[in-house]
């Protein structure tokens, strides 16, 4: 069976969610970028596509996702409404961490949906939203999971700081199977987000790095901000608490810890 067949029956024996069509590519530049086109010509929302490996990969902020054989590659075409697309990648966030964890491995989600597991990546979600003149048209979630990624297959550059499910304890898992479990918890997840967003914000937090109050650094485009990380709003955004007592509100970026100076 091939695997985007052996996905809509994984799908159909957990029960749910039926895909409305399903694409399995041996190789393919990049899974979001191949939804998209089928989003253009009208492809029903629940397309998605799935491929072994990807000559061009893409992660966050113009980032590259080394894509090779190994790792679940998957995207995703989703229409949520337009007030619920900023929470989409936290409720993303939860459904891979309830996926993996169904596979034995506990993560953890850093703001605003890197899949951690002991501080190494193991999994990376990218949202990419359509805008026309109604608003938000579709949004692809593109998710990218380290499954058996053998370490010596990733450039070097990140080989020290990923994780994968098989280097991390997991039960014997395939690809397809990670995929099925995700896209599973993600149905639930997107039916939650359209009844009770609140939820989807109290699940993220319940697997979010424990940080809180501590000082963190946020890196984004247009320069880096400081100070305690307080809390992720309703919408999703991260609140950090400068020393001046202001209250910063981000909606992007790349958050890490600060260290406390070592004392003299
Ligand atoms: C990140 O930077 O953390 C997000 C990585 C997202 C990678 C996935 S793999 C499937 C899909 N296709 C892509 O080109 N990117 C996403």
């Amino acid at each position: 069976m091939d695997p985007a067949a052996a996905l809509a029956s994984a799908l159909t024996a957990r029960g749910g969610p039926r895909l409305s069509a399903v694409e399995w590519h041996e190789e393919i530049g990049s899974t979001s970028d191949r939804v998209k086109d089928l989003a253009r010509a009208g492809a029903p929302t629940w397309t998605a596509v799935l491929a072994d490996r990807q000559s061009g990969g893409r992660g966050r902020a113009g980032r590259t996702w080394a894509s090779p054989p190994g790792g679940l590659y998957l995207s995703v075409l989703l229409r949520p409404e337009a007030a619920r697309v900023s929470l989409l990648p936290l409720a993303a966030g939860v459904a891979v961490a309830e996926a993996v964890q169904e596979l034995g491995v506990r993560s953890e989600l850093k703001w605003p949906n890197d899949v951690l597991v002991g501080g190494r990546k193991l999994a990376g979600i990218l949202a990419e939203a359509s805008s026309g003149g109604a608003g938000v048209e579709w949004v692809v979630l593109g998710i990218g999971v380290n499954v058996a990624t053998a370490p010596e297959r990733l450039p070097e550059a990140v080989r020290g700081t990923a994780a994968s499910l098989a280097g991390s304890g997991a039960r014997e898992t395939s690809a397809t199977e990670v995929a099925a479990a995700t896209l599973a918890r993600l149905a639930e997840w997107y039916e939650v987000l359209r009844e009770s967003p609140a939820r989807v914000v109290a699940a993220w937090r319940s697997h979010a790095v424990p940080w809180w109050g501590e000082p963190v650094v946020v890196r984004t485009g247009g320069g880096e901000r400081r100070g305690r990380l307080a809390a992720i709003d309703e919408e999703g955004a991260l609140v950090l608490e400068t020393e001046a007592g202001e209250s910063v509100r981000l909606v992007s970026g790349e958050v890490s810890r600060l260290r406390a100076a070592a004392a003299p």
